[in-house]
């Protein structure tokens, strides 16, 4: 894989439409992010929170807050999708996902704000990192939920996402989705130029 900088991929955001027709914009969470984010993660419902992380928390521990900040460290990255509320930029969902070279596929984990729930976001959401996943030419992408969360599983299989036993633990499900998808072809604007970038620069490498 051709690395992408960091300064590179901070030009990445989109701009992804609520059912309402409202503007979310989706980019990378930036250091002064940390205390939103961590506000966020506390605003989340006690239910929401115990299926993001598939256990009860209350905030993200200190240094996976930490680890959700510094982006693109091991090939994970978090994003946040923020809306202009009273005038102001705020969270209103964000996603975590890594990129496994070994198996090319991307696993992601995702939430969205409890009063913005319903609205289309996690679906609008969920798309942009398909689009993500195949810019870095991943095969395929995939998530675990557990069985319980009928939303998640409902947005998936909205998706065309296909379910199986997830390994090591019988009460999770996971969800894959296969990625067939050419550079160019890639459906957000953003990600396919830093999908074309990288192909044209690794067969720069290659002469
Ligand atoms: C799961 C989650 C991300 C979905 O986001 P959302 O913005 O509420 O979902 P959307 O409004 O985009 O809904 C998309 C689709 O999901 C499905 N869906 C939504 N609510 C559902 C429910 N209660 N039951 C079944 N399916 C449901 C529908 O197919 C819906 O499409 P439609 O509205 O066109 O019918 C969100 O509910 C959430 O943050 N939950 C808590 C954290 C979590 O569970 N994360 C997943 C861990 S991987």
């Amino acid at each position: 894989m051709v690395a992408l900088h960091l300064d590179d991929l901070k030009q990445y955001s989109d701009v992804l439409r609520a059912k309402n027709g409202s503007e979310v914009k989706v980019r990378f969470v930036e250091p002064r992010d940390r205390e939103e984010l961590q506000s966020y993660i506390r605003s989340l419902s006690a239910g929401s929170r115990y299926n993001r992380f598939l256990g009860a928390l209350s905030e993200l521990p200190k240094t996976e807050l930490e680890r959700f900040i510094h982006v693109g460290e091991a090939d994970r990255f978090t994003v946040v999708a923020t809306m202009l509320v009273d005038g102001f930029e705020t969270i209103v969902g964000e996603a975590r996902y890594a990129f496994h070279a070994d198996n090319s596929s991307v696993e992601f984990g995702l939430s969205i704000d409890d009063r913005w729930q319903g609205n289309g976001i996690g679906k609008a959401l969920l798309r942009n990192l398909e689009c993500r996943a195949a810019s870095f030419g991943a095969a395929r992408i995939f998530g675990d939920t557990l069985r319980s969360n009928a939303t998640m599983i409902g947005l998936a299989r909205k998706l065309g996402y296909a379910f199986s036993q997830s390994p090591g633990d019988w009460k999770l499900v996971r969800f894959v989705k296969e990625i067939h998808v050419e550079p160019q072809d890639i459906p957000c604007a953003s990600w396919r130029l830093a999908a074309t970038s990288r192909s044209a620069a690794m067969s720069s490498l290659a002469v």
